[in-house]
């Protein structure tokens, strides 16, 4: 008998402070309709003082646990995606698993960029089919505010800070069909922040301590490679475009998840899009997303949702998941 792996519950979590574009004009200059135009974007969340990635990941993985009614000494797997862990190590999974009081199962963090998320799903539903695992908590949160250049517009505008979880849990009834992960380390150079421990916590090139990228070659790269992407996930899965019940996206860009939802013949009304209200929350975003549409009751259990993210590495990684 085949083993899948579930989910049984999600959760979220963001912080309080909204700013809004309107803010933002007051101090770069750019316009409302500009972002949103662009990128579809009107406001996102940013993190309090003190208020770190742990924070936010632990508070959606609790509300998943809660609705999942698994207890944290259940679980055997914390894994959470993050490009910005709230210290060098021990990894933030670590922090977590100590706070919900999951000690002794393993945790570790994955860092994927934006496909954080979508890598530790990955990872964690591989160990759940091949029976080392039946409970994991699967987190993707970040504070990426924490390492923007509030005076470089073009990057200033689109991030946002929030968390997204969910609880997985070894079933014989079909849940995650097929996971697919990809980077391509050539593309380095277009998204990154060089910072770093062993380049000596210096930015030795002098590109600055803070997200760099080159948004009009990503944006072009995030088409091409989720059009290809999506394809590759309906035939692991063994699926067609109409068999896809809700395309959940990465939410960096409006104008990506139109494309994506081209590609696969849906309309927009069969897409979460979160983006307006979150921005990009890199490894969080996905997740978000998921856990808004499911407590909207727009994600309902037995249908098809496709999964899938895009970001520095360059990577990209994918789900196809029976709710
Ligand atoms: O999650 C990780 C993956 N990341 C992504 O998927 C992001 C992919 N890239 C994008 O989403 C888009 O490329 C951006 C939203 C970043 C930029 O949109 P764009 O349509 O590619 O704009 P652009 O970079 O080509 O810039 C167009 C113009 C430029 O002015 P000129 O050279 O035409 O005079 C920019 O200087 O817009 C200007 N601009 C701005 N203007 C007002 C750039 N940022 C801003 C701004 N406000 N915030």
């Amino acid at each position: 008998m085949t083993t899948y792996a579930r989910i049984v519950a999600t959760g979220s979590a963001l912080p309080a402070r909204v700013v809004t574009n309107a803010d933002l004009e007051k101090v770069v200059d750019t316009s409302d309709e500009w972002i949103r135009t662009r990128t579809g974007i009107r406001e996102r969340h940013v993190a309090a003082e003190g208020e770190t990635t742990g924070d936010l990941a632990f508070r959606a993985g609790q509300q998943a646990l809660k609705d999942a009614g698994v207890k944290a000494s259940d679980l055997d797997m914390v894994v959470l995606g993050t490009t910005t862990p709230d210290i060098i190590f021990p990894a933030t999974a670590c922090l977590i698993q100590n706070r919900l009081g999951a000690n002794g199962c393993m945790a570790f963090d994955v860092n994927a960029a934006c496909s954080g998320f979508m890598y530790a799903l990955g990872i964690a539903n591989n160990f759940i089919r091949t029976g080392q695992v039946k409970r994991a908590l699967v987190m993707g949160a970040e504070t990426l505010t924490r390492m923007v250049d509030w005076e470089d517009r073009q990057t200033c505008v689109l991030f946002g800070d929030g968390a997204g979880a969910v609880v997985l849990e070894a079933t014989d009834a079909p849940g995650i069909l097929a996971t697919c992960l990809h980077a391509d380390g050539g593309y380095k150079d277009l998204l990154y922040n060089p910072v770093g421990v062993s380049v000596g916590f210096k930015d030795e090139k002098n590109h600055g301590v803070r997200i760099n990228m080159k948004g009009r070659e990503v944006f072009k790269i995030a088409v091409k490679t989720l059009d290809a992407l999506v394809g590759e996930t309906l035939t692991a899965a063994g699926m067609q475009e109409t068999d896809v019940d809700w395309l959940i996206p990465h939410q960096a860009n409006l104008r990506i998840i139109e494309a994506t939802a081209k590609r696969l013949g849906i309309s927009m009304e069969r897409v979460i899009v979160t983006v307006d209200k979150h921005a990009n929350t890199s490894s969080g975003s996905v997740p978000l997303a998921l856990d808004t549409a499911v407590r909207s009751g727009k994600v309902r259990r037995g249908q098809n949702l496709l999964l899938e993210a895009f970001g520095g590495g360059l990577t990209w990684a994918s789900a196809m998941i029976r709710y």
